[in-house]
This record gives structure tokens, sequence and C-alpha cells, in this order.
């Protein structure tokens, strides 16, 4: 068994690894997440004025500017990932979009990595989601340590992260995913924000879904895959040969997005995965994602400034705001499940 420190700084050397592989493979990124596939109805009398589009929303009870969500990076013991994470705060705040962290799994074993997930000091009014794996339930992890992730964060939900694709490619994966959904249901009655279930880029099916609502989560991120595929990222860590065989493994998230539709009325659905663009982004919200995480596009922006990371944000909202202006749509309520700014098969 390795002692706590050692076992810390194994975590935080696989977020280091899991970086360096995103910058030296550029097949990390599949490129297929088939948001091109779908065509949206143009319009040359859109009846509105640019000025006047309204992409402002709600999610967890606090205003947002936009749809958009940082998704879940990082956090652990080292000057690197604190440095990502204050970035990605900051420009969080700056932007008035949500952020999530990565699994906060390194700060239940040093204290050091706890001080890279103190972030509500750099983004005071935004929603900001905490984050554990899912499997840990079965590893150790219980309400003490769900808390404390809340409470370091000031978290307004609690993500626990699927992803038993990964586990199963990493060398030191935890592969027990048995009787989860039982012990999320007991988790969720005894921590004070909500829980959103999410996968990492291989997608939830409806059945997910099901046991999810079952426990009585109300909230999925659909984390599709077609973009960063984790099994690709573990392969090059393993040097395991599955971890290709399964890179393009999962539901993509427009797959996802299509079969959830008939529990939209029941639950709220986050889209990430793949989503490269604000047209990309207007395509997941029409499909019923009230909101859309994206993870990949921002880690080099968020290696190098705040500023960056706020320039890419911005660009993903002028992206967003022209398209809705070029649908005729005024308020980005009226996008979501509205078939008819598709283009029909011809
Ligand atoms: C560098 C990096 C680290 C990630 N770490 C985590 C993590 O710790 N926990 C988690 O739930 N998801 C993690 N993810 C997954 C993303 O949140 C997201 O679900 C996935 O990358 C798909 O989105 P994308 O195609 O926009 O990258 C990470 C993604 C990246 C790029």
């Amino acid at each position: 068994m390795p002692t706590p420190s050692r076992a810390s700084q194994q975590i935080t050397q696989r977020k280091q690894d899991h970086i360096d592989a995103m910058l030296q493979d550029a097949q990390i990124e599949r490129n297929q997440s088939e948001f091109s596939a779908l065509r949206l109805m143009h319009r040359g009398l859109p009846e509105c004025d640019i000025k006047q589009i309204h992409t402002a929303t709600q999610f967890l009870n606090k205003p947002i500017a936009f749809p958009f969500l940082i998704a879940s990076m990082t956090g652990g013991a080292a000057q690197n990932l604190g440095q990502i994470n204050r970035h990605l705060a900051e420009a969080a705040e700056a932007c008035q979009v949500p952020m999530a962290v990565g699994s906060q799994r390194a700060m239940m074993l040093d204290s050091a990595a706890k001080q890279t997930f103190a972030l509500r000091q750099y983004a005071p009014t935004v929603p900001l989601i905490a984050n554990l794996g899912a499997v840990q339930l079965n590893y150790g992890f219980g309400v003490d340590e769900a808390k404390r992730a809340i409470e370091t964060l000031e978290a307004d939900a609690l993500y626990l992260h699927l992803n038993p694709l990964q586990e199963i490619i990493q060398p030191e994966g935890d592969t027990n995913f048995l009787g989860l959904a039982d012990k999320i249901h007991q988790l969720s009655q005894q921590i004070d924000v909500p829980i959103i279930l999410k996968e990492v880029g291989a997608g939830l099916a409806p059945q997910d879904i099901e046991l999810g609502l079952q426990a009585g989560i109300q909230h999925f991120d659909l984390a599709g895959r077609g973009g960063t595929s984790w099994s690709r990222i573990e392969a090059h860590r393993a040097d395991n040969p599955l971890g290709f065989t399964f890179q393009d493994w999962g539901l993509t998230t427009l797959e996802a997005l299509k079969l959830s539709q008939p529990y939209q009325k029941n639950a709220f659905f986050i889209a990430s995965g793949g989503i490269r663009n604000g047209i990309d982004m207007i395509k997941a919200v029409i499909m019923g994602g009230r909101l859309c995480g994206v993870a990949a596009p921002l880690l080099k922006p968020a290696l190098s400034s705040t500023e960056q990371v706020v320039d890419c944000i911005e660009q993903f909202k002028q992206e967003f705001t022209t398209a809705q202006f070029l649908l005729g749509i005024q308020n980005m309520d009226d996008l979501h499940l509205n078939n008819a700014l598709f283009i029909p098969n011809m």
C-alpha cells in the first residue's frame, strides 16, 4: 500500500501526464463529434436585432451570461495545476459562466492539493462545481469526502464522474462499479447541494439516466465521444493497446442528446464532449442541452493566462450569439428542442 503522500503524488503525477499527453498527441482530439452533419435553418429575414439577442440563462439558481460551462479538468499538488485552475476561475468570473474542477481525490490525501481547489476567492459570483469519481464510493469515499470537496470549493453542486472505460485502461484503475447507484442515492440524501452525474467522453445511456433518476438525481452531463478520448490518453500512460482499440468507444454527444429527449421533462441535461465552437453549442442546445461543457479547447489558454481563457470563451459567445441571430431567435429559451431550426433531410 502506498503511504498517503505517495498516493497523492501519484494522483498529481497522473494529472500532469494527462496534460502532457494532450499536448503531445493531436489525435487525442478525435474530431468525430458529428455536429457538422446537422444543418441549421439560416434565415435571410431574421426579424431581430443582434444587439438585442438574449443569451443569458440560469444555472443552479445563479444568472449566467450564456449556456457555457468550463468543464472539469484539473487540480492537484503542483504549481502549474493551481495556475490552470486560477486562470479558469478568474475567466469564469469575468465571463459570468460556471466552472467545474477536476477530480478532488488528490486533496483528500494532501493539503497542498487542497489550495488548488479553493477557487471561490477568484470566482465569487458564478456557479462552481466540485468533483469526485463515483467509483470512489466503492473504495472508501463517502459523505465526509463529498462534504470536504464541496466546502473547499464553496461549490453549488457536486459532479460525480463516471469513467469505467478510463479506469479499465489505467494501470492503477478502480474497476468495481457494482452497486454504485444505491450509494449515489444515499450520498445525495446527505449533502446540501445537487449531485450531477457525468461521463468523461463516452456518453451516458438512457439506462444510466433511468438509474440516476431512480437514485434521485436530476442533473446529468452527457459527456459524449467525439472530442477528447480518455481511452487514448490512458493508452499512452499505460502503454496499453486496449486504450487505442477503444479510443472511439461510446455514444457521441449527439447520440446521447437524442436518447435523452424522453427524459427532458424530468431532468436537466448538460451537453459536453467535442463541442468546439458556438455553432456546435447552439446545435447541442437545440437538441436539449441546457448548458454546453467545454474542456480541451480551454487547456492551452489556461496554461497561459486568464486573458487567453477569457478570449476563448468570448469567441464561443460571439459565435453562439451570431448563430442565434441568424436563426432569428431572440431569446435563448426558444432554442430548446426547437427542431424546426434544423434543415430536414431532403
Ligand atoms: C486535461 C483534462 C483533464 C480532465 N480531467 C477530468 C477530471 O478530473 N474529472 C472529470 O470528471 N473530467 C475530466 N476531464 C473530462 C472533461 O471534463 C470532459 O468530460 C471531456 O474532456 C470531454 O470534453 P471535451 O471534448 O470538450 O474535452 C478532463 C478533460 C481534460 C481535457
